[in-house]
């Protein structure tokens, strides 16, 4: 039996970073996937490809010796076989259309499609136990993770996520449309975080400050998400983004983008750990952007929010 498994990646609308110490976030799963297949092989390794390569490991050997890149579906293959009992291997085939390192959830997409198809190699499995699994999967690579990017890959929709509470879906009538713009800029999500907390621990009172405010401010979001108000939402966006530029997570060409987004749309921040990585902007789906998508020297992608999440298909 073949299983294939297929996870969206994601924009964070509000929040990131603050959610990391305990405040909400706000994550939309986009029509961008990561599609996983594997399969049951006659001898006790787990081979892995990928566009990052390819690697075929025994699966006694430790998590921890395993090289970053495989690491988490390594981690996912093993604890599976584990569980099951099985005396042979697994093959794990990824391929995603998520760019890498641009805080749209690649990673965590990758994840969830690797635990949701190696499951279904063997039983059952409910979307609980697959979050589980992904989650684990993600920290051996990213130990601070919040859990955020995997749960709305599960998921999908809108989701408001709080690492205390769990997660709630948001249900909106309408369908929201983003242009995402890449920097192009490959950023470390772990060295990031780090920096935050650095941040943090040095202006106590100005972060304490600035995660009431950002509280407040995803109120009056979903109060204007539930009601459509794109303008409202947009503005949110935008302070949101100044937020995030006070914490120091966002850079020169970050911001030049933000700036020029946000004349011909609703409104524009970083999504995702920043540094780098992706602006998101948003727009109404019959908006011409083809004027700046044609002439900017950046990657852009028209995203909207999708309403599913993780899917499992047997061959
Ligand atoms: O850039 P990404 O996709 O890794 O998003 C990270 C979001 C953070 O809030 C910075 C970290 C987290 O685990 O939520």
């Amino acid at each position: 039996m073949t299983s294939i498994a297929k996870a969206p990646g994601k924009i964070i609308l509000f929040g990131e970073h603050f959610v990391v110490h305990g405040n909400r976030a706000i994550l939309g799963a986009i029509d961008k996937y990561a599609t996983v297949t594997t399969e049951k092989i006659n001898t006790e390794n787990i081979l892995i490809s990928s566009s990052l390569g390819q690697a075929s490991i025994q699966k006694d050997q430790d998590v921890d010796k395993v090289e970053k890149k495989f690491r988490p579906f390594f981690y996912i293959a093993k604890q599976v076989i584990l569980k099951n009992n099985f005396d042979k291997g697994i093959s794990i085939k990824i391929e995603s259309d998520i760019p890498i390192g641009a805080g749209l959830g690649s990673s965590s997409a990758c994840c969830v499609a690797a635990a949701a198809s190696i499951l279904n190699l063997f039983d059952k499995s409910d979307k609980k136990e697959i979050l589980e699994l992904s989650i684990q999967a993600e920290k051996t690579i990213f130990t601070n993770s919040s859990g955020a990017d995997c749960t709305v890959s599960v998921h999908g929709g809108i989701i408001e996520y709080q690492k205390e509470k769990g997660f709630s879906k948001i249900d909106i009538e309408n369908e929201l449309n983003f242009l995402i713009i890449d920097s192009e800029q490959v950023h470390a999500t772990d060295k990031v975080v780090e920096q935050v907390k650095k941040f943090k621990d040095e202006n106590s009172n100005v972060f304490s400050e600035l995660c009431s405010e950002e509280e407040r401010l995803i109120t009056k979001a979903l109060d204007s998400m539930k009601n459509n108000d794109l303008e409202t939402i947009g503005k949110c966006m935008a302070q949101n983004q100044m937020y995030l530029e006070q914490i120091g997570v966002s850079n020169d060409t970050l911001l030049s983008i933000t700036k020029e987004i946000e004349k011909i749309t609703f409104g524009a921040k970083i999504t995702g750990a920043g540094d780098g990585g992706c602006i998101i902007a948003l727009t109404e789906k019959d908006n011409d952007l083809s004027e700046y998508v044609n002439t900017t020297k950046y990657q852009t992608h028209q995203v909207s929010i999708q309403k599913t999440g993780m899917q499992v298909f047997n061959t």
